[in-house]
């Protein structure tokens, strides 16, 4: 079964209720990564990008949190199912988060250190030496080019830069050798050249450590030269998905053209400029396509029907009742 994707998500429902009503935020994504694949993943914010990838670790607030429907499959085993003990080790050793704010992910009460020592504890069945579990902290801090290792692990986290503690978060997720690492638009918190200083890094540790990796940013270029395979998101829908080459030659989804007119203008809050209107409110979003009232070519069934996926070519699939009749089969 090793041509089994690493990671499988299938037709994934997310609904938060809230005060005012459900809303309907995932409708239906599907998402696949395969062994030591770089899956890049794009779309304004708003979009359900973050939820998608807390629903797969599970750590989603559940309430308002409800997941009416769909599944995760990691490794063939439905994340969903899995009982709190199993799912402990998947996340780690199995999937790693970086999250958007580094801050947010370290505890201001503990050295460095100790938050990292927690993770090598809780990475490993084997008793380690004091030794061997100085030197698993020591490795990742290296790796990730922190200066002065050693006084890096007494310090607090208030006594580092933005920078610095977003590499720290880079090697608390590499520390238990995972098999996926999801990056959530790792830096967009900090300043641009810092911000291009740890996507840099994290393309090397990536190259190096043959990572499988989710990589979610509003950097095209960089999810153009990291990346194997991109998908498209919007308002809780998946509308394309391609070889991240063929994406951007090719870009087919009126929403895919929005967000590479955008680029230049891209600004790291979103990619309003390039589609005029926004993300519709998930209280009530939009019946068919949920594009449809953007859409320069919004036709009569795009107000009343989901589009499907239909594969244009190879690995290049697209929502989109534009292409329904350039249907090849595989
Ligand atoms: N805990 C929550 N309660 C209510 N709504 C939420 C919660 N988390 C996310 N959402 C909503 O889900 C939508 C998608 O958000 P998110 O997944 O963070 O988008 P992205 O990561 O693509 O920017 C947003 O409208 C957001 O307000
Ligand atoms: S399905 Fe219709 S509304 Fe949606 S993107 Fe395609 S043409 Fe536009
Ligand atoms: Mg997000």
């Amino acid at each position: 079964m090793d041509d089994a994707p690493l990671l499988e998500i299938k037709d994934l429902h997310v609904h938060f209720h809230v005060y005012g009503g459900i809303l309907r935020v995932l409708d239906g994504v599907s998402f696949v990564v395969h062994r030591g694949e770089k899956v890049g993943l794009v779309g304004e914010t708003g979009c359900g990008k973050t939820t998608t990838m807390k629903a797969t670790l599970r750590v989603l607030p559940m309430p308002p949190a409800r997941i009416p429907g769909g599944q995760i499959l990691f490794q063939g085993q439905d994340l969903l199912k899995m009982r709190d003990d199993r799912l402990r080790r998947v996340r780690g050793r199995g999937i790693s988060m970086i999250f958007q704010d580094p801050t947010a992910a370290l505890n201001p009460v503990f050295t460095i250190g100790q938050q990292i020592r927690a993770v090598v504890r809780h990475s490993t069945e084997k008793r380690l030496s004091r030794s061997q579990i100085h030197d698993r902290m020591i490795q990742p801090i290296r790796e990730v080019a922190l200066p002065d290792p050693e006084r890096m692990l007494g310090s607090y986290p208030i006594q580092l830069s933005g920078g610095m503690r977003q590499r720290v978060c880079i090697a608390m997720a590499l520390v238990a050798d995972p098999k996926l690492l999801i990056a959530d638009e790792p830096g967009t918190s900090l300043d641009v050249t810092i911000q291009d200083q740890i996507l840099r890094l994290l393309g090397r540790l990536v190259e190096e450590k043959d990572l499988s990796v989710i990589l979610i940013t509003h950097t095209l270029g960089i999810v153009r030269q990291l990346t194997d395979r991109v998908y498209v998101m919007y308002a809780g829908t998946m509308v394309e998905v391609a070889g991240t080459e063929e994406l951007f030659r090719n870009p087919l989804h009126p929403y895919t053209h929005g967000l590479m007119e955008a680029v230049p203008r891209l600004t790291g809050g979103g990619v309003s400029d390039g589609i005029p209107g926004r993300i519709p409110n998930y209280l009530h979003p939009p019946p068919g396509c949920r594009f449809h009232p953007r859409c320069p070519h919004v036709m009569d069934v795009c107000r009343q029907e989901k589009p499907g996926f239909y594969r244009v070519s190879g690995d290049h699939e697209v929502a989109c009742f534009l292409y329904r009749d350039k249907e090849r089969s595989a």
